[in-house]
């Protein structure tokens, strides 16, 4: 079994709120990504998918084509997008590092043909970021 990962980058805008709290707790509860007009991040993504390797090519897969499923299915949504409002698969939920990482899996999830997706990890910023590997239930480390 071996693990092989693809980095890709993305910039875009958010606003952390919960329409539920009031302004003073959703000031408390998400600093400054609460700010009314919303604020930016360079996200930076790493999908790690694990298998075998094929002994005709030497490769677990074709990177090309893990980058290009990643691009067309969630860069090109997400680039330059206000998270908020511009981007289907975010709407009704508070999209924080640890939510889109979990919708972002969702979707490729299915979509890898060789190999098995195993760990995704989002940064928000140079110093913080989340590791997802799907619900507990398909967890393997
Ligand atoms: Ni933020």
């Amino acid at each position: 079994m071996i693990y092989i990962t693809r980095k890709l980058e993305f910039c875009a805008s958010h606003r952390l709120y919960n329409p539920n709290f009031s302004d003073e707790k959703n000031a408390e509860t998400f600093g400054l990504c609460n700010n009314p007009n919303g604020h930016g991040h360079n996200y930076v993504l790493e999908v790690t998918v694990r298998g075998e390797v094929d002994p005709d090519t030497g490769m677990v897969l074709d990177l090309k084509a893990l980058k290009h499923l990643i691009t067309t299915e969630i860069i090109d949504q997400v680039d330059h997008k206000n998270l908020n409002i511009d981007v289907g698969f975010l709407q009704g939920i508070i999209p924080t590092a640890e939510n889109i990482a979990i919708k972002f899996w969702d979707i490729i999830e299915p979509k890898i043909e060789n190999g098995t997706l195993h760990k995704l990890k989002l940064y928000e910023s140079e110093r913080n970021f989340v590791t997802y590997k799907g619900s507990a239930h398909a967890r393997v480390d």
